[in-house]
């Protein structure tokens, strides 16, 4: 699996970490290639539970590389933190890499996604507040200051200089704030941050291609995920990046050659933070329960994720944008107790049936799902450890949702543990195909 890509298909919080993580026994080098502090990744290793949100979680690995790509917006106050948190946990991080080209999230940033977000009244997207929009903003009209800049001092005044010049004129007469102060950001910026980071920076496209020329194993780790793609998903209610399995060749600086398997990771249900079109949204006691046994509060803003059923239309969209080569199942056992499952495997819009997502994402807001309903199995699956172990009626739920997916299953997660996974064999799968 020399270039492996593994995206979020829905709208974030999928599990992808944890399928990083089981990957990342058999790879040399993970690699972030979009987004910054806004994700919350999450892995459990022996009970430890360990939340990040830039370092690739391969860091677990002793042996493993690990790469925050270009195409990433970099706190690096977050960054220190998650460093300080892996060494107080025994975790060597001296393999960091990041690039140079990296855009660097300055004090601005969050102040202005705050206060946009607030601007925006009723039509809120419900941002993480972390600046990543500005930043992104910024670096597209090439306003941005970068991780080399840093390296620079002469450069990296003169760019802040006439950037702040800018943002003091937006924070002041905009918005009636203080204005920022010059010299206290070089000094922060040009001295402790500086320091610190200097001995990770570096030209991760060298870095990335020594590893692929030398036929080692690289991961490429989305953040966010397919709906929250600023092309791609529900606009205005997305992020500010491309989290698409394509970005991992722009935000890390490798060829679609380079590319040769893509997981995209799906909970068996599906959840959303903040505001945005739902179709198969559960507002009720079900959807309550879900909340409950899956603990979905966001790992950064703590919010609760907004539940609903797995939903079928989207996920084959998420199967062509991201040419998926397979699927990764999470979270199957939160499912456990119910009685009845519903997939959502059209919609009814106006009357007319849609097999497919429409590009026009206000119709979702009239989307009526259409629903399959499949027996729940009432009985605790997390025990599992290969496909037969799984009661029958779950064994089918899986089957299901590989049928209508457009890519088959290949991992199935019944526990957030890093043993609480299974493989789901091609056989498998095709064999009850057959039989149904
Ligand atoms: P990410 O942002 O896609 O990496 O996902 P998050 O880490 O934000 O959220 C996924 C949550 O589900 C985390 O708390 C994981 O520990 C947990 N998790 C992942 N896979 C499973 C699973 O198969 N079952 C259960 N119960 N929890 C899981
Ligand atoms: P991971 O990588 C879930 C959501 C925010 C908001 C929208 C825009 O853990 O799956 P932003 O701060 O990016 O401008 O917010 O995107 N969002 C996420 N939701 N998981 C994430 O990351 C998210 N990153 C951003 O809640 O609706
Ligand atoms: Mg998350």
């Amino acid at each position: 699996m020399p270039g492996t890509v593994v995206v979020g298909t829905q709208w974030g919080d999928e599990g992808k970490a944890k399928v990083i993580d089981l990957l990342s026994a058999q790879a040399d080098m993970v690699v972030r290639y979009q987004g910054g502090h806004n994700a919350g990744h999450t892995v459990v290793v022996d009970g430890v539970k360990f939340a990040f949100r830039l370092i690739p979680s391969g860091v677990l690995y002793p042996g493993v590389t690990v790469v925050i790509g270009n195409g990433v917006v970099l706190d690096c106050a977050t960054l220190f933190g998650e460093l300080d948190m892996l060494a107080s946990k025994g975790i060597d991080t001296s393999s960091l890499v990041v690039s140079s080209n990296a855009h660097l999230i300055m004090p601005w940033h969050p102040i202005l996604d705050g206060l946009a977000e607030t601007a925006r009244g009723d039509q809120a997207i419900g941002t993480t507040k972390n600046g990543i929009g500005p930043c992104y903003a910024d670096k597209v009209s090439r306003d941005g200051l970068r991780v080399q800049d840093l390296l620079v001092p002469s450069r990296f005044r003169a760019r802040l200089a006439a950037v702040l010049e800018q943002k003091n004129a937006l924070l002041t007469k905009v918005y009636g704030q203080p204005a920022l102060d010059f010299e206290t950001i070089a000094a922060e910026y040009l001295g402790p941050i500086a320091t610190r980071l200097a001995p990770y920076i570096g030209d991760s496209v060298s870095v990335i291609h020594a590893a692929l020329g030398s036929g080692k194993t690289v991961l490429f780790e989305g953040a966010q995920a397919t709906f929250l793609d600023i092309d791609h998903g529900t606009y205005p209610f997305v992020t500010s990046s491309n989290p698409v399995a394509g970005t991992a060749c722009s935000g890390a600086g490798v060829g679609p050659r380079d590319l040769q398997r893509i997981v995209g990771i799906a909970k068996a249900y599906v959840t959303r933070v903040g505001f945005g079109p739902f179709p198969t949204e559960l507002l009720d006691a079900t959807g309550e329960l879900i909340v409950e046994r899956g603990a979905e509060f966001g790992t950064v803003t703590g919010r609760r994720r907004r539940p609903g059923w797995f939903d079928a239309v989207m996920q084959r969209q998420a199967t062509r944008l991201n040419s998926l080569t397979e699927i990764a199942l999470t979270k199957l056992d939160i499912l456990d107790p119910l009685e009845t499952i519903r997939v959502c495997v059209a919609y009814s819009i106006d009357g007319v049936r849609h097999e497919h997502l429409p590009s026009d994402f206000s119709m979702l807001e009239r989307a009526i799902p259409i629903y399959e309903d499949l027996p729940g199995w009432q009985c605790d699956t997390t025990k599992a450890r290969t496909v037969e172990d799984l009661p029958v009626n779950a064994q089918k739920y899986v089957r299901f949702l590989s049928r209508v997916s457009g890519a088959p299953i290949r991992i199935l997660g019944i526990g957030p543990g890093r043993d609480e996974v299974m493989d789901v064999p091609a056989a498998w799968l095709d064999n009850e195909a057959a039989s149904e």
